[in-house]
């Protein structure tokens, strides 16, 4: 019987050791007493540094001595820790964001009773009292400056190739008589909520995703956006890298409650906020990057959550048509490309609990989606004729999703009737009112009774007709359509089948007898996501074709979630990203095709995202970054992936020479 010491590592005893004259039981012995010393160090370690490393399954079989503490990380670092010159030691992650216990919920578990605000009372002491009676303990950044990063920011040397040459070519020598077009714009894409941090910082007011994420069980690691990647004091370093990167594009939200704490028309502008994007834009074109404005990326000021409901009630688009004023005022000249809104597809869907508890006398959950719709293609339209007036410069659009579907059968009339349903249902209910008709596509006219879908009047069709200049798009994946199990009809007549109103079933697998997959799966928990690369092209294609416009089509969001990436034990297997490398280069690939074979007018593609950030309500748990962000490192170190440097080894050896987007603009 052995025995093992917990307070003293040599203390090991083996009674039974072998006998030298039997070498089987010398080598099984040798075995035996090895695999007691990995335990013990295993077993101290996870003393040391908490429950991950008591898993021993989470230990490696190679160097198991060489394990660095989480939080002392072995590098040397200058300034915030940005350039990484330390020696090549593995660096451990944590299995869990160390973040996620500590942000778990403190505000309140319901909607507080009474009232929110005396409105017209806009001081800084009411809204000390609205952070702390809706959302409670918030956590505070953990350095408050903005450090200037070296610029030409140091790239790592490329990594070595992952396959031979014969199954996969180097990014350069990818399609490579075909360019980019001088203007094209190619770059990365974040979101306010999800990137900056800060929350409560110089005067922002909340948003209704501090207060949701504070209910347990509503973000799947019971995370907060508090800290996020704390792109509040870190963008410079996050612009200085992407530029490294190639990159002459970066598309960023801003968070209405940064500008108007309290939202509303009338209430005081908080001009710390505008300064925070001022200083994002000027840094952004200092270093030859074209800076892209959405103005909603889904962070509704929760003090106009609270009193009237959001986007459930018409009073939302007076206030972001007057928050959109100040902007445009600001920004008019520094800003060429704009989006009123990001997604609306997804936006308008996803109050459940708590959101509800917000909901106007007289909208019903299952109105909501439809009424937020109606306001928001509406004060999409308004602004877009605002943007006019005041003749700002540039463009100004909103951002679609989703797919436009193949029929998973092809051939069969209720599949193609099923794809039809899903344009009509998903891209075209913003679409075809915004880009073609001013009004709800007729198929769901139909379908939709007013007192669901409410009707726009005569002069609200006008009002909306043809106020995109450019068609954008985050294309993230293309999917198979069909009929629901039972048909079409069936399903229509059964307002409580699950597929109503829509009636149509997506399929991520072929319709063969054996039902391959459609593409490489990100992953698990973003169930959604596939790489779909040999559909992107004739996704573009049409619809631009459905959809022509005089400003062209952006592929604003595309990206992966690289299956398990979070789980990854050390930082050099996390920064290997191969699934998320093959999407983005074979995405590019189509779309230098799109552009040069089949010259669909595609003006620039964004990335999603450049850094790894909070996901909804996934948390941290989905990585969706070129660039690994550490949430335990104090400074949130960042750190490229192998997506990240061959995707800009692509970009640099097919831009064209002179690329003159921003040099234009800046004349
Ligand atoms: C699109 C959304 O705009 C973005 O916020 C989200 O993080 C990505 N999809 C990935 O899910």
């Amino acid at each position: 019987m052995s025995q093992i010491d917990l307070k003293s590592s040599r203390a090991l005893v083996l009674p039974d050791a072998p006998k030298a004259s039997d070498p089987q039981r010398v080598r099984i012995g040798r075995m035996v007493i090895a695999a007691l010393w990995l335990m013990l160090i295993a077993y101290r370690l996870g003393l040391d540094h908490g429950p991950h490393f008591r898993n021993s399954s989470a230990l490696p079989d190679a160097q198991p001595l060489v394990l660095p503490k989480i939080h002392i990380i072995p590098t040397v670092t200058t300034g915030l820790g940005w350039i990484p010159t330390g020696l090549p030691t593995p660096q451990a992650l944590p299995s869990v964001n160390p973040f996620a216990a500590v942000r778990t919920a403190t505000g309140p578990l319901g909607r507080p009773q009474g009232k929110a605000f005396d409105w017209g009372d806009f001081g800084h002491d009411v809204m000390k009292r609205f952070w702390d009676d809706w959302i409670g303990h918030v956590i505070q950044p953990q350095f408050d400056a903005v450090p200037l990063p070296p610029h030409p920011y140091p790239l790592p040397s490329p990594p070595p190739p992952l396959y031979p040459e014969y199954y996969a070519l180097p990014p350069d020598q990818i399609l490579p008589d075909l360019t980019f077009p001088p203007d094209f714009l190619f770059g990365w894409a974040t979101a306010a909520q999800q990137y900056e941090g800060a929350v409560q910082t110089d005067g922002r007011g909340p948003s209704v995703w501090d207060w949701t994420s504070r209910f347990p069980g509503y973000i799947a690691d019971n995370t907060t956006a508090d800290i996020a990647d704390l792109g509040y004091y870190l963008y410079k370093q996050d612009l200085a890298r992407m530029a490294a990167l190639g990159g002459n594009a970066y598309s960023f939200s801003v968070a209405w409650s940064r500008i108007f704490p309290f939202g509303m028309k009338g209430s005081p502008v908080n001009e710390k906020g505008l300064k925070y994007y001022e200083d994002l834009v000027g840094y952004s074109r200092e270093l030859g990057i074209e800076p892209v404005m959405t103005l909603f990326h889904w962070d509704t000021p929760l003090a106009l959550q609270v009193e009237y409901g959001g986007f459930a009630s018409p009073r939302i688009i007076d206030d972001y048509v007057n928050y959109a004023e100040v902007m445009f005022r600001r920004f008019n000249g520094t800003i060429r490309l704009w989006y009123t809104f990001n997604e609306p597809g997804v936006f308008c869907v996803q109050p459940g609990f708590p959101q509800n508890t917000t909901l106007p006398h007289g909208v019903s959950a299952a109105q909501y989606p439809y009424v937020c719709r109606r306001h928001l293609v509406l004060a999409h339209a308004k602004v877009y004729h605002l943007f006019k007036e005041l003749n700002i410069q540039g463009e100004i659009s909103y951002k679609n999703d989703d797919y436009l579907g193949i029929a998973w059968r092809r051939g069969r009339k209720e599949d193609e009737e099923a794809v039809k349903r899903h344009q009509a249902y998903y891209i075209g209910f913003f679409a075809d009112p915004i880009h073609l008709t001013g009004d709800w596509p007729e198929l769901v006219k139909a379908e939709l009774p007013p007192d669901l879908l409410p009707r726009f009047s005569a002069d609200e069709v006008e009002l909306i007709k043809g106020t995109a200049d450019f068609f954008a798009i985050d294309a993230y994946r293309e999917d198979l359509i069909s009929a629901p199990p039972g048909g079409i009809d069936a399903c229509l007549r059964n307002r409580s089948h699950p597929a109503w109103p829509e009636c149509v079933s997506k399929k991520d697998y072929d319709s063969s007898p054996y039902g391959w997959g459609i593409g490489e799966f990100a992953e698990p928990s973003m169930d959604w996501l596939h790489n779909s690369w040999q559909h992107i092209r004739p996704l573009l294609q049409r619809l631009n074709d459905m959809y022509p416009t005089t400003g062209g089509i952006y592929l604003t969001e595309f990206g992966f979630a690289e299956p398990h990436e979070n789980e990854k034990p050390y930082l050099h297997q996390a920064i290997q990203d191969p699934a998320r490398t093959h999407l983005l280069l074979s995405y590019l690939g189509e779309i230098l095709k799109g552009i040069v074979e089949d010259g669909i007018p595609i003006k620039g593609v964004f990335a999603w995202s450049s850094v790894d950030n909070w996901e909804w309500n996934t948390g941290f748990k989905a990585r969706f970054g070129n660039q690994f962000v550490d949430y335990s490192h104090p400074t949130l170190k960042r750190t490229f992936k192998r997506s990240a440097i061959e995707m800009s080894q692509f970009w640099k050896s097919h831009r064209a020479q002179a690329d003159e987007s921003v040099a234009a603009m800046s004349d």
